[in-house]
């Protein structure tokens, strides 16, 4: 393996533009008055605003009350997208023309890398199975100038905290746990493929400005305590709702005692609170993580610009800043947390656990125990365990149960493999898997279906430790039965040993195989190695990030899983004549119910393939049934069957549902499937904001029911004309619109409707998309 010393990144590129961002803040300071006191969410957000006094003035009583209110209109400095997400986001950028992303991007290949036959026979295989999409990814990312780091690299969120993110940054990147980069300081957002796209085009990303949540750190680890404890235990006293609409900002006493890659692991599962992102202020524990990964100009920057104005710098919150809530954490007193099953906000405490598991009846077994992944695979996370596995060998243990290792990244692993703390799990009967969401023996642990080699069969009851982030029903083996407990890598570790849930490594003792009482020691580690990181497998590291305009894009004509977009047509310059009710919708309308995943993912890059499972879940609001939709001669078909044949016959159509359509993960292609097939309205007693938003950006219409009664008078194979629509578009945004409905019967009735379209957005649907309007955008 190569040292890290002989690995020369692009440093230039990976420096946040901080003489621009001082100008903002300057701005920002001089708009709001210099009395303002902002905190660092504030800072770093608004020094990246396109428009500053636009954004803080409008719709915030003048600047008054811009968290929740303002209409952020933000230009990152980054983007990072894993491989799953990234297809769309390319084929839709590809539709701009543009000969190179406008700002630093960089892709992934860690999600698609699955496996099941073992050993080293599942890496290469992976990589075969996905051929196409991965060559089809890494000809793009040659030819737009973004950086390719092929699969076996490392998981996303671990390769970009080692490689991009730094103290001001801002980021935009497509998995929900990009908020692990604000553990250096950086504002990271998880958004969907069409968000990155805006970024990659240089048009303005549009947030509402987050609230700000403070937590505030007092005292210090010690012993068996962790980071990952942290948010554990915030993650109890928050639930899964409590951060949305927040960003959560760290400060206090406690932020320096704290390593690098433990405020990552931190802001990593803010996302299972719900947070918009989680960061951390710059702090001297940064600097040496930044020079140890090859940043040292990065470190000298940020400690300069923390030097200059003391407290009212960039990379820290003003003194007096006012938090929306405030919550105080003392880390002397923090126990190890134990979170789950099935849900990350189930918080106990460790002292409390073992009773825990006698009450609610939770088995006693520990059927495995899995470590790492992108929340807990850091160097300090590996050597803690590493110490902990050592102390149980010399005395003669090995685990009780499974045992699987799963490093972040190859740096890590590499580096890992030269201080022989793999070789010392392996030695203990641990398995060390590909550095990846999972591979080798068991198929993608953190997100899929792990095929066990335990003998726990689907609808066994049993318990597993991971030190991951995610615990829902299934997530890792498939099996509803399987709780998934979240804890740090180190209480994993020792619980392996016990073989038992109600384990407390505290307190109690195991037995050695000479009949001898052995107790853990609190595991110790070191937070670098000592002798630097290593870069491992050169065939691992980035392509450059020099676009090659030359390059061709490869995508086979005949492919089954990806497909060029063709751009959607322009809107009608008249309102739309002629449309037909496809489905009217009862009861719960998520992303999930408008686009399935599952299998369907496969097809994320290939639009006519992926839109077969369209609303495949929705239930008739007329029959009760599930995805069946009745044409207009009676005849029954699927959904996507009906709205496919529609769709052919140049019939276009709208939906018909209820209360908070569109909830759930905001999943683009629910959005671009409907679009794609030809629905023009949808129509509903209330919309999920997001997917609102979604909609519009596909050039689809979201209409409310000014009198929600009305839903009952709609029905499917109703003939709709909209009245005043065109006014609306054309106005941006005055005005509202009429349906003129024509039943079976020949009955016509009118439903007034009410629209949340803003100007910009109405240029959208003008334009057939938000990408057309890119596209011209970037033409001229
Ligand atoms: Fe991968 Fe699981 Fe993290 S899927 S990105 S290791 S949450």
């Amino acid at each position: 393996t190569k040292s890290s010393h002989d690995y020369q990144p692009d440093i230039a590129s990976r420096t946040p533009p901080y003489p621009k961002l001082l100008r903002k803040l300057h701005e920002v300071r001089r708009v709001l008055g210099p009395e303002r006191q902002l905190t660092l969410a504030e800072k770093i957000l608004y020094s990246h605003l396109d428009n500053v006094e636009e954004s803080l003035l409008s719709n915030t009583d003048n600047g008054l009350n811009i968290r929740g209110n303002a209409n952020l209109k933000l230009k990152p400095d980054r983007v990072a997208m894993q491989d799953a997400s990234a297809q769309m986001a390319l084929l839709q950028f590809m539709t701009c023309n543009l000969p190179s992303t406008a700002v630093p991007a960089s892709i992934h290949c860690d999600h698609m890398i699955v496996g099941e036959k073992g050993a080293d026979v599942d890496l290469p295989e992976s990589i075969k199975g996905n051929k196409e999409v991965f060559d089809f990814l890494e000809s793009a990312a040659k030819k737009y100038g973004i950086e390719f780091w092929p699969p076996g690299a490392g998981i996303i969120h671990q390769t970009v905290l080692e490689n991009y993110s730094a103290p001001g940054l801002m980021m935009l990147g497509t998995d929900s746990h990009t908020p692990n980069a604000g553990g250096l300081g950086a504002i990271a957002i998880g958004v969907g493929g069409a968000d990155a796209v805006d970024a990659l085009v240089d048009a303005p990303w549009e947030l509402k400005a987050p609230k700000v949540l403070g937590v505030r750190l007092e005292g210090e680890l010690s012993g068996w305590a962790s980071p990952k404890d942290v948010i554990l235990h915030l993650a109890g006293r928050l639930t899964v709702r409590g951060g949305t609409g927040f960003i959560i900002e760290y400060h206090g006493p406690g932020v320096d005692t704290l390593s690098c890659t433990g405020m990552a692991t931190i802001c990593n599962m803010g996302a299972e609170v719900g947070a918009t992102t989680s960061l951390f202020p710059f702090s001297t524990r940064h600097i040496p993580y930044l020079e140890a990964t090859n940043r040292s100009a990065i470190a000298l920057q940020a400690q300069t610009i923390a030097s200059i104005e003391s407290l009212r710098n960039l990379l820290c919150a003003d003194e007096n800043a006012r938090y929306d809530e405030v919550i105080t954490i003392d880390l002397s007193k923090l126990e190890p947390h134990i979170n789950g099953p099935n849900t990350p906000d189930l918080s106990t405490p460790l002292s409390k656990f073992a009773e825990a598991v006698k009450t609610n009846n939770w088995p006693t077994t520990l059927s495995a125990g899995l470590i790492g992944s992108c929340t807990n695979s850091s160097y300090q996370d590996m050597s803690r365990a590493e110490d902990l596995v050592k102390q149980a060998a010399a005395a003669g243990l090995s685990p009780s149960n499974d045992f699987f290792v799963t490093p972040g990244s190859e740096q890590i692993r590499a580096t890992l493999e030269k201080d022989e703390t793999l070789k010392t799990f392996e030695d203990a009967g641990g398995v060390v898997l590909a550095n990846a969401c999972g591979v080798r023996k068991i198929l993608i642990p953190c997100i899929g279906q792990w095929t066990r080699t335990d003998g726990v069969k689907k609808g066994d009851d049993n318990a597993i430790f991971t030190s991951y982030n995610r615990n829902f029903r299934g997530r890792n083996d498939g099996n509803p039965n399987t709780m998934n407990f979240l804890a740090s890598p180190e209480l994993v570790t020792a619980m392996s040993y016990a073989g038992t849930t109600t384990f407390n490594p505290l307190t109690d003792s195991l037995t050695t195989p000479h009949g001898e009482t052995f107790r853990f020691n609190p595991p110790s580690g070191a937070e670098l190695p000592a002798s630097g990181f290593e870069i491992g497998n050169p065939d691992f590291l980035p392509t450059s990030g020099a676009p090659s305009p030359s390059t061709p894009v490869i995508v086979s004509p005949t492919s089954d899983r990806l497909a060029l977009l063709d751009p959607f047509a322009p809107f009608p310059e008249s309102d739309l004549k002629g449309l037909r009710v496809l489905y009217k919708v009862t009861g719960k309308c998520t992303t999930d119910t408008i686009s399935a995943a599952g299998p369907w993912l496969k097809y994320k890059g290939h639009l006519p393939n992926i839109s077969a499972n369209t609303l495949i879940t929705a239930v008739n609001a007329a029959t009760g049934e599930v995805n069946v939709a009745y044409d207009v001669d009676g005849s029954t078909s699927s959904i996507p069957e009906l709205a496919q044949r529609w769709k052919d016959k140049g019939l276009e159509w709208l939906v018909v549902a209820e209360h908070n359509y569109g909830e759930g993960s905001a999943r683009e292609h629910a959005a671009l499937q409907p679009r794609y097939l030809g629905g023009r309205v949808i129509l509903t007693k209330s919309f999920a904001r997001i997917h609102e938003t979604n909609l519009k950006k596909q050039g689809v219409v979201p209409l409310t029911f000014a009198n929600e009664s009305d839903y009952d008078l709609v029905d499917a194979c109703d003939h709709v004309d909209t009245v005043g629509l065109y006014d609306v578009l054309t106005s941006g945004g005055k005005g509202n619109v009429v349906l003129k409905v024509t039943k079976k019967s020949g009955e016509v009735l009118e439903i007034k409707t009410k629209h949340t379209m803003s100007e910009d957005q109405c240029r959208f649907i003008l334009a057939g998309s938000a990408l057309n309007v890119l596209a011209k955008m970037a033409k001229k």
